[in-house]
């Protein structure tokens, strides 16, 4: 078996590994990037959906009480006069008076500047919304703002979800969508960027029941994450204090994962109270209010919200499935991700570029990509093509060799442990079926033979 190596995950292997292969990439790279903005490629526009596709099946599809909602980002101006977005979304922000970078207080460890240790002004709120304008006209008139949260808008369209859904109380509207915000410090690659994915329920609830659901979003939020395959003591629960409390917020929760750089926010869980609805109706002139026929009486419900971030959930499942180990003096970079999540379901490696080897291979490949998504991969030695599918997380490898030919058998060989059995072609489907269903891998179809990780079965390539 391989030994294990005391690797650490680091950002600076995460982001070069994200990099090489094809996760992400600096945004506008060719023009030398754009600061804070980050490109997914092939292997990350395929991570990111598989988070957001578990997300979305386990708080809409799998209850009765969600249902989702996508809004526009453009909206009515007014609105953010409501939230408060307007007056309050702002951080307190300082200027170096010699290099004039600009710096969030809440990041300054000292009062100098932390590039070139010159003096700072004065602090100054600065509005962390994106401005841009609607139509021909650049004037203050048609001045709008690209959201700076999609929870807006499900508290703009309550009102709509309710009569059209016919919901009772509780019930929630979900959300997935990009969000921007100016901020004045990004970094750490992914975790706070300045356009970013934010995956958001509203869940609307009868007041004096806010604290109940509350502790129960808490708790749900949190397994989540342990349903992605991320590691239980890499996540914690930290209460907001008093002061760090937002304008709207009458508790709060924050899930922090354990990044490379610290423990660090991944999804607020915030009891709104009736903020939202209640100032949403005295700008709009709307009664956003409820009627409970239970007790015949009109209210404002109270809402609790779990706000997460797709960007965020995404690193932080990068981090914690990068492993790296001993093998055959080699280290093996491996990316153990949950199977739903891995990018690439399964290779078809074919030990030869020729014929029939590549018409078999190929057939297979077919095949198997009715079900998964599948790669065929023929460049190299095998134990580099191994190795590649290690680093991209692919949780199962199949080979097709001479011998396949004749017995119309395949290897599976798999990630985690490295072992591999022999099944034949017609049950591929089958057993990878049990395999991704979590199902024990060495109950073998007949005809099937099993080699332990790192044993050679006499593979040449
Ligand atoms: N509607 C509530 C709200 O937006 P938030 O704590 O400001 O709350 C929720 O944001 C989540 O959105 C955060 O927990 C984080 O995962 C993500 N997020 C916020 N700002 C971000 C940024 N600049 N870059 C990446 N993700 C961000």
């Amino acid at each position: 078996m391989p030994e294990k190596v005391p690797a650490k995950v680091t950002m600076e292997k995460i982001v070069s590994l994200c990099r090489r292969r094809g996760f992400i990439f600096p945004s506008s790279e060719i023009y030398g990037g754009l600061s804070s903005c980050w490109d997914y490629g092939p292997l990350g526009v395929e991570l990111k959906r598989n988070v957001k596709q578990a997300w979305w099946q386990s708080v809409v599809h799998e209850r009765d009480d969600m249902v989702g909602l996508d809004a526009s980002i453009l909206m009515h101006p007014q609105v953010w006069a409501s939230s408060g977005h307007l007056e309050g979304f702002s951080d307190p922000l300082v200027e170096c008076k010699t290099c004039h970078l600009r710096w969030r207080v809440d990041d300054l460890k000292e009062n100098n500047c932390p590039s070139c240790g010159g003096e700072l002004t004065e602090p100054r709120m600065f509005n962390l919304m994106f401005k841009t304008f609607m139509g021909p006209i650049e004037d203050e008139a048609a001045t709008v703002y690209l959201r700076p949260e999609t929870a807006q808008g499900m508290f703009v369209n309550f009102e709509n979800v309710l009569n059209t859904t016919r919901k009772r109380l509780p019930f929630g509207i979900a959300q997935i969508g990009k969000a921007f915000r100016n901020e004045i410090t990004t970094g750490n690659f992914i975790f706070r960027s300045r356009e970013f994915e934010q995956m958001e329920i509203e869940y609307f609830v009868k007041p004096g029941t806010d604290k109940e659901w509350f502790d129960y979003w808490v708790k749900e939020r949190l397994n989540w994450y342990l349903t992605l395959g991320i590691k239980k003591e890499n996540l914690r629960l930290r209460q907001h204090m008093k002061k760090e409390l937002a304008h709207y917020a009458l508790d709060c929760y924050d899930i922090e994962y354990q990044f490379p750089m610290g423990w660090a926010e991944l999804e607020g869980i915030a009891n709104r109270g009736d903020f939202d609805l209640v100032q949403h109706a005295k700008y709009s002139g709307k009664s956003l209010v409820y009627f409970d026929d239970e007790v015949k009486k009109h209210y404002v419900p109270y809402v609790v919200e779990p706000s997460a971030g797709v960007d965020r959930s995404t690193l932080a499942v990068l981090c914690d499935a990068y492993d790296e180990e001993l093998d055959n003096d080699e280290i093996r970079v491996v990316l153990r991700f949950h199977t739903k999540l891995a990018p690439i379901k399964v290779a078809i490696l074919p030990l030869s570029r020729k014929e029939p080897v590549v018409e078999l291979a190929k057939q297979v490949y077919t095949d198997l990509r009715q079900r998964w998504i599948v790669q065929y991969d023929d460049a190299q030695s095998i134990g580099r093509r191994y190795r590649r599918q290690d680093e991209i997380g692919t949780p199962y490898c199949v080979t097709i060799d001479f011998q396949s030919l004749e017995d119309n058998q395949a290897t599976i060989r798999e990630r985690d442990s490295m072992n591999q059995i022999r099944v034949p072609i017609s049950t591929l489907k089958t057993v990878l079926t049990a395999k991704f269903n979590g199902e024990d891998l060495f109950v073998l179809p007949p005809g099937g033979q099993i080699w332990k990780g790192g044993e050679d079965k006499g593979q040449k390539n």
